[in-house]
Formats: structure tokens, C-alpha cells, sequence
């Protein structure tokens, strides 16, 4: 059973849930029924989320951690093991892009004259620890406590529509497709134990991380307008859309080792402007 019964509450852990698409994933499901349990590093942004919602009428827990820190995610399965009923469904939401181009090129004013400035490594290692490595870590521990706990549940990874390749994003498309793969490696794995593992794949999120970018420089802005006019159904996704595929996901135990592509139809790698 992956949808919590009424009287017996079963616990989503959403991680990134502080912030953007995983305050919104952690709303849903606390709707649905969930003990909803939000992860993220930053103490205040865990707190305004907990009681905005709240003051909606809906109940969400908070535990501060790093998904990129093995101790730190241990303490988190910990706590969640002593205060919150069985772990049945571990979002994995937390992500960010660090990516550059593989080797930026600027053209100077003489034919010839270029500076070129190769990816930086801690970008990248950034990047994949955080997006990778930070699901691996997280997921380990989810399926641990599953298969302790004798519960059929799920993972639902967030990965990206750039997962197939985009430019300038080697890092960040790299470890979505790299998350994508874990996946399917899990489903397999697991599967035998009643336990699934999806991916959720959205295109680019109608949300605040958009908006911040597009109003810091009018090139972004321009971009991302060029961008969508290349989505087959000229529209992003909004939160409300990756939420409701999450639950979707959760519910549905014929699903598992896949990867629900929620994009409109999905991206160009790359568009040329101007
Ligand atoms: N926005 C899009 O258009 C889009 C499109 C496709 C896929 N996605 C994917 O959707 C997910 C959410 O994206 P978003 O745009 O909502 O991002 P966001 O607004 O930047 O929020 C990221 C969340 O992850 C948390 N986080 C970052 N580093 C962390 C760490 N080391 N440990 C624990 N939590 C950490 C942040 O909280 P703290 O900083 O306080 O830790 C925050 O809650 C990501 O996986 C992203 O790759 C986004």
C-alpha cells in the first residue's frame, strides 16, 4: 500500500522541501493525508515553510539536514526512525545548477582573439554532489528503513528534461541522467521487496527559481522566452504539476523503474537567440 490510510499516517520525506518545487511537492502530500516531513539546510526558510503552512491548516514537519553529508543524512534517518510513523514515500527533490559550458568561449574584437575558460572542477563537483550523489546517499538510507520496516513504499527521484543532454549544463545534466539510471538500478533492486523507485522529470518550473534568474538579467529572460516557444505546448510546467505526479506516482504500485516526463512536450538542447 503506497497512499496512507486514513488513521494509520505513513510518512513522505521531501527533501529540499524548504524552498521552490519540494515546498510545494510537501504541501500537496501533507494535503493527501502525509506526515510530511521537509528537509533542507537552512533553519529559517524550514520554519517560514512549516508555518505558512500552517496558517493554511495544513501540518508539516521539519528536520535540518545536508544531503550531501553522509553524518548529516544518517542523523536525519535517525530522527525520522524515533519521531515520525514508517518512512513510505522519500522524495528526493533537492537540486541545484551549478553548470557551465565544457569550455566557455568569449570572442574578442581581432579574428582569432578568443579567451576560453574551461569548466571550473569545483562547479562541477558541486553540482554532482549535490544533485547525484545527495540522491544516492539519501535513497540508501530510504530503502534501508523500508526494508526494516517492512514497507512497500516508494522513491520518487526528481530529475530534469536536460537529462538527455543541454547546453551548457554538462554537470547538471550529467547527474540527472545519472539519477535517472539509479532509478531504474533501484526498481530493479528493490522491486522484490514491494519497494519502487520513479523519476519525475519536469521540463523548466514555472516558479520562483525562474523568476529570480529572468529579472537578474534580461538575456536570461530572453533565452527562456526563445526556449518555450520550442516546447510543443508553448507553456512550462507549474509546481502544482510535479506535485500532483509525485502523489500520482506514490499511488500507483504498477509504476516503478520509469521516468514521468512532466515538460509540455519537452526541450530543445539548445536554441540560438538573435
Ligand atoms: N526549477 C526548475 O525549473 C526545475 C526544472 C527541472 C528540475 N528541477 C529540479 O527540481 C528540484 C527543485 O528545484 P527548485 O527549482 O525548486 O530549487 P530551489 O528553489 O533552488 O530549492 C532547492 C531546495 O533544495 C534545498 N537544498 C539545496 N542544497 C541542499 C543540501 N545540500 N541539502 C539539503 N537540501 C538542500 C534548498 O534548501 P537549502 O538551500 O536551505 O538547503 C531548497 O529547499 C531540483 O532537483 C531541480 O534540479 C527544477
Amino acid at each position: 500500500m503506497s497512499e496512507p490510510i486514513a488513521g494509520s499516517p505513513r510518512t513522505a520525506l521531501v527533501t529540499g522541501g524548504s524552498r521552490g518545487l519540494g515546498a510545494a511537492i510537501a504541501r500537496h502530500l501533507a494535503r493527501e493525508g502525509w506526515h510530511t516531513v521537509i528537509c533542507g539546510r537552512s533553519e529559517e526558510d524550514l520554519d517560514a515553510r512549516v508555518r505558512e503552512a500552517a496558517e493554511e491548516g495544513v501540518e508539516l514537519h521539519r528536520v535540518r539536514a545536508d544531503v550531501t553529508d553522509p553524518a548529516s543524512v544518517d542523523a536525519l534517518f535517525e530522527e525520522l526512525a524515533e519521531s515520525a510513523p514508517p518512512l513510505e514515500l522519500c522524495v528526493n527533490n533537492a537540486g541545484g545548477n551549478y553548470s557551465h559550458r565544457l569550455v566557455g568561449v568569449r570572442e574578442g574584437d581581432d579574428p582569432g582573439d578568443r579567451e576560453l575558460k574551461p569548466h571550473p572542477v569545483d562547479t562541477w563537483e558541486r553540482t554532482v554532489r549535490l544533485c547525484l550523489t545527495g540522491v544516492f546517499l539519501v535513497g540508501r538510507r530510504a530503502a534501508e528503513a523500508m526494508l526494516r520496516d517492512g514497507t512497500p513504499g516508494v522513491i520518487v527521484n526528481i530529475s530534469s528534461a536536460v537529462s538527455a543532454g543541454s547546453y551548457g549544463q554538462s554537470a547538471y545534466s550529467a547527474a540527472k541522467a545519472g539519477v535517472e539510471s539509479l532509478t531504474r538500478t533501484w526498481a530493479v533492486e528493490l522491486g522484490e521487496y514491494g519497494i519502487r523507485a520513479v523519476a519525475v522529470s519536469p521540463g523548466v518550473i514555472d516558479g520562483a527559481a525562474l523568476r529570480r534568474r529572468s529579472a537578474a538579467s534580461p538575456r536570461h529572460a530572453a533565452y527562456m522566452e526563445a526556449l518555450r516557444g520550442h516546447v510543443p505546448l508553448r507553456r512550462w510546467c507549474s509546481e502544482q504539476d510535479i506535485a500532483t505526479t509525485v502523489a500520482f506516482a506514490a499511488r500507483n504500485t504498477a509504476i516503478t523503474g520509469t521516468v514521468l516526463e512532466v515538460d509540455g512536450g519537452g526541450l530543445p538542447s539548445r536554441v540560438v537567440v538573435g
